[in-house]
């Protein structure tokens, strides 16, 4: 299985297999005598781990990390990187693999068992093997190492649509988002969807959803054109995730609704002889570069396929038969993706902030 590495001059290489004994990933190209404990990885995995709310997977994982290579004390007695690969082990406690009996030869639809068994003609269906998104904690490590990169560039995601159901932006509030187990900037909704993911939990459902990222602090300039262009790389990144069937940058999909005088970001001067724009339906990138306005990306995720209702599939034997996958699953998977989207824009802002620091020297 080829392409399990992802970024140009920083690159993440992700391994293992949802119920094998590990999974982790090695990142290449991160800059030496970067400051870097496994705690300041570990900050970014609690995020992410499952089994923290009734709302998510109850799986088991402390997601405790492992650094394994790439760091060493310098003169002051602070752990640095050195340069060299940055090997980290993330050790799998809670796997149940009795639970997977049922896909061990039927294929869920709307999950990868299905074309993973075409194309390899073997599949580790244990919990999705490498289709499950457990592979998402490597991620995460990853874009913790990216933010050490890029310390100036803050990176927040939110979850704004859960099913119907969307966060009213009057109300939004960065701090609301830590006080809820939905990653939700609007307390109020996070209550709406308390009641309504608890009767699809309880249904054996599941509901997509939408979430956002913002960075802060990107300077104009990071990006290039035309094929390796800040927002493609985005989309890319984000696109990579389990689960996201859509990716949109700034007005995204409704700029199709504008007229050129609507999403245009008018440009004027501060006092302080800065350019200021007056608006930012680019979501902070024009022809591929950074315009230096926050960076606004959405990507949209479809419920979790593993479902209670009993569903038509076939088997590997070409059979017809149904499917009602037990075991422990995301009701609404958007919610553990939302720490893994923040960390995809982490990568990829880090790795244009080393080919911008590579071409133009700043
Ligand atoms: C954070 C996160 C958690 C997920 N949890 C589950 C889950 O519990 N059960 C499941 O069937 N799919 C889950 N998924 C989705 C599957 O991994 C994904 O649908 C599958 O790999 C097929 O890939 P595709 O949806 O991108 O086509 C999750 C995805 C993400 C991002």
């Amino acid at each position: 299985m080829s392409h399990n590495t992802f970024g140009h001059l920083l690159r993440m290489t992700t391994w293992g297999e949802s119920h094998g004994p590990a999974i982790g990933c090695v990142i290449d190209g991160c800059p030496p005598g970067i400051p870097l404990a496994a705690a300041d990885i570990q900050t970014f995995l609690d995020l992410r781990k499952p089994g923290q709310s009734r709302f998510t997977t109850q799986r088991r994982e402390p997601d405790t990390v492992e650094i394994l290579s790439g760091v060493f004390d310098d003169d002051k007695g602070r752990q640095v990187t050195t340069g060299a690969p940055i090997s980290l082990e993330i050790r799998n406690v809670d796997q149940r693999s009795k639970d997977y009996g049922e896909i061990r030869d039927k294929f869920r639809p709307g999950h990868a068992d299905f074309t993973y068994w075409e194309k390899y003609g073997i599949r580790d269906y244990r919990g999705g093997g490498r289709s499950s998104a457990r592979e998402t904690a490597s991620r995460v490590a990853a874009g913790a190492i990216a933010r050490k990169v890029i310390p100036g560039v803050s990176i927040r995601g939110a979850l704004v649509q859960m099913g119907p159901h969307k966060v009213d932006r009057s109300r939004w509030d960065w701090d609301a988002v830590a006080s809820n187990p939905f990653f939700c900037p609007d307390a109020e909704t996070a209550h709406t969807w308390e009641g309504y993911l608890d009767g699809i939990r309880k249904s054996g459902s599941s509901i997509g959803a939408v979430i956002e990222v913002v960075a802060e602090g990107v300077p104009s300039g990071w990006g290039a054109p035309l094929y390796g262009k800040l927002d493609q790389d985005l989309a890319s990144a984000l696109m990579s995730i389990n689960a996201v069937k859509s990716v949109e940058i700034g007005a995204g999909l409704a700029a199709a609704e504008l007229t050129g005088e609507d999403n245009a970001d008018e440009i004027r001067m501060d006092n302080e002889g800065n350019p200021v724009f007056l608006s930012n339906q680019a979501g902070g990138i024009l022809g591929g570069i950074s315009t230096g306005q926050p960076v606004v990306v959405r990507f949209a995720v479809k419920p979790t396929s593993s479902i209670l209702t009993p569903k038509l599939t076939i088997d590997r034997f070409g059979q017809e038969t149904e499917i009602a996958t037990k075991g422990r699953h995301d009701p609404c998977v958007g919610i553990r993706a939302v720490p893994v989207g923040e960390a995809m824009v982490a990568f990829v802002l880090a790795d244009h902030f080393l080919r911008h620091r590579g071409q133009c020297g700043v």
